[in-house]
């Protein structure tokens, strides 16, 4: 089903959520000299417009990253703050807002590689044109699930795969949990990073339990909730990831809280930061 559009959503508590959490993966990733490889099942077009049409329909950005413009934040947040920020102005400071691509490219230097995969022949013609310079950014019309698996294992050999499907039809639970089965299964050193929304249906409960009984190891699961569980909208966020960098879980707890403090509202859980599966 192709009917979703990122643009309708780009900036809200879930993409601040996510691109946070990438930040963080790919600065832990740049630690070191050797190159990575970084893949997208679902990349979407990379660059939003947050003064169009689609995102002020809906104002979602309004609940996201609006609300942490002009606040002093802790140095967790300065990756992923400076991502933002150089795409703005000063004096509009909230006008464009950043796809995950594009954080993987702003990340990347000369020899790392990235595989972008996006089935929407709109979106995709969008996020192609977006990096039609770069050499280093390969963009694929193809199925996200399909498209990855076939580029795995890569060279080089570490890095990340971000899975972010728009989830609009309930199998896509199970499609992520099976992809996940046999990408690990081609490259067990690699970093995934899962994102999943927190509905009142609970459908993401049986991905996760199909993930924890595939035998994967290092399973970490960090959700951030901004309403009441109890809301018909979607009230929270959740990432899992397989692999993750030394030190993750303790930032991710930083950024939680904060989070926790500026975006939700007063019927919300506390963020919860768990090991769905231990080392
Ligand atoms: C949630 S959006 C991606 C947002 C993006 N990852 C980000 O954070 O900026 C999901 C995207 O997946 C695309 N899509 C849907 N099914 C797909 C599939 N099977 N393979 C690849 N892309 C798909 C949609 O067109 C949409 O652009």
């Amino acid at each position: 089903m192709l009917s979703y559009q990122h643009s309708y959503h780009a900036g809200n508590f879930a993409d601040v959520h996510k691109h946070l959490t990438l930040s963080l993966v790919l600065d832990s990733l740049n630690k070191k000299p050797k190159p990575w490889s970084y893949f997208e099942t679902h990349a979407g077009t990379a660059l939003y417009d947050l003064t169009a049409e689609n995102a002020t329909k809906t104002e979602e950005f309004k609940q996201g990253i609006a609300l942490l413009q002009g606040l002093q934040l802790s140095s967790v947040f300065d990756s992923y703050l400076k991502v933002v920020q150089q795409l703005n102005t000063s004096t509009k400071p909230c006008d464009k807002y950043p796809g995950s691509p594009w954080f993987a490219s702003q990340a990347a230097r000369e020899t790392d590689k990235i595989s972008l995969m996006e089935l929407h022949p709109g979106e995709y013609q969008q996020l192609k044109a977006v990096f039609h310079r770069n050499s280093a950014v390969a963009v694929h019309h193809r199925d996200g699930y399909e498209g990855v698996l076939s580029l795995l294992p890569p060279k080089p050999n570490r890095g990340l795969v971000l899975i972010d499907p728009s989830y609009e039809v309930k199998s896509e639970y199970l499609q992520v949990a099976k992809f996940i089965d046999k990408a690990y299964h081609r490259w067990s050193n690699g970093c995934f990073a899962i994102w999943y929304p927190l509905l009142k249906a609970g459908n993401h409960r049986e991905m996760l339990r199909k993930i924890k009984l595939s035998g994967i190891r290092k399973v970490l699961q960090a959700e951030f909730y901004v309403k009441s569980a109890a809301d018909e909208r979607m009230y929270g966020s959740g990432m899992l990831l397989i692999n993750p960098p030394w030190h993750l879980e303790q930032q991710l707890q930083q950024v939680s809280q904060s989070l926790y403090q500026h975006l939700a509202d007063n019927s919300a859980a506390p963020p919860e930061i768990q090991w769905l599966v231990p080392e």
